[in-house]
């Protein structure tokens, strides 16, 4: 109840830059839950709340948002092809790897800690991805978002947030 003011009802967030959790990989918002309390993550909202939750109310929330489906994005299509190309290719001069390969096809997310980025509000996404970028966010065990962050431009992270929103 306490969380839905934020991000929504269904886990769909109602305002751009509360990230929205439905879908969300368990393993992935159980971590951030703990990153937060513990510290890993700081956020001035998030920290205080995160410091009121046990390991057990993580744990059912993180299940819970992860039986909803993934957010539908309601903005009109737009053509892409930067994103489009960084999502499936990367670019070898900069050795970037295609985030697909990590974050999977359809942006559904993989494995234990890599979350779904598809339905995700785009401008909570700009703002996750510069933070990674100037260190602020630094919870990405081996750095993994964090270099690969560094070599991206501000318009390339538009682009790719752009994408990922309209991706559902
Ligand atoms: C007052 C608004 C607000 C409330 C209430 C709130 N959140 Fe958040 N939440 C945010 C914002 C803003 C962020 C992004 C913070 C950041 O950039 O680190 C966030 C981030 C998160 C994330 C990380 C998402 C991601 O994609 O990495 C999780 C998980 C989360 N919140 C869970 C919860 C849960 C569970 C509750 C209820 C116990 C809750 N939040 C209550 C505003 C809120
Ligand atoms: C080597 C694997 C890997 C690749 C390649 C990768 N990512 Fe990630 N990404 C991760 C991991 C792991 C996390 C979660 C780290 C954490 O716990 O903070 C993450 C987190 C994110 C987040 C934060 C999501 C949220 O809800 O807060 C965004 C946005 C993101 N990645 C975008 C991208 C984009 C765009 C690309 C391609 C340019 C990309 N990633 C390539 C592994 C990867």
């Amino acid at each position: 109840m306490q969380c839905a003011g934020c991000h929504g009802d269904n886990g769909v967030s109602s305002a751009p830059e509360f990230p929205s959790l439905a879908g969300q990989l368990a393993t992935y918002t159980y971590k951030q839950l703990q990153d937060y309390k513990t510290g890993q993550r700081t956020h001035t909202l998030m920290t205080s709340i995160a410091a009121g939750l046990s390991d057990q109310d993580m744990a059912d929330m993180a299940a819970w948002y992860s039986s909803l489906p993934l957010p539908k994005n309601k903005a009109g299509k737009k053509d892409l092809e930067i994103a489009e190309q960084l999502v499936s290719e990367g670019d070898g001069k900069r050795t970037l790897p295609p985030c697909y390969t990590c974050h999977g096809s359809d942006g559904e997310g993989e494995r234990m800690d890599i979350p779904a980025l598809a339905g995700q509000q785009a401008e909570y996404f700009v703002a996750t991805l510069k933070a990674y970028k100037n260190g602020e966010r630094h919870n990405d065990i081996y750095s993994r978002m964090r270099i690969l962050s560094q070599q991206l431009s501000d318009t390339e992270i538009q682009e790719l947030a752009q994408y990922y929103q309209q991706l559902q």
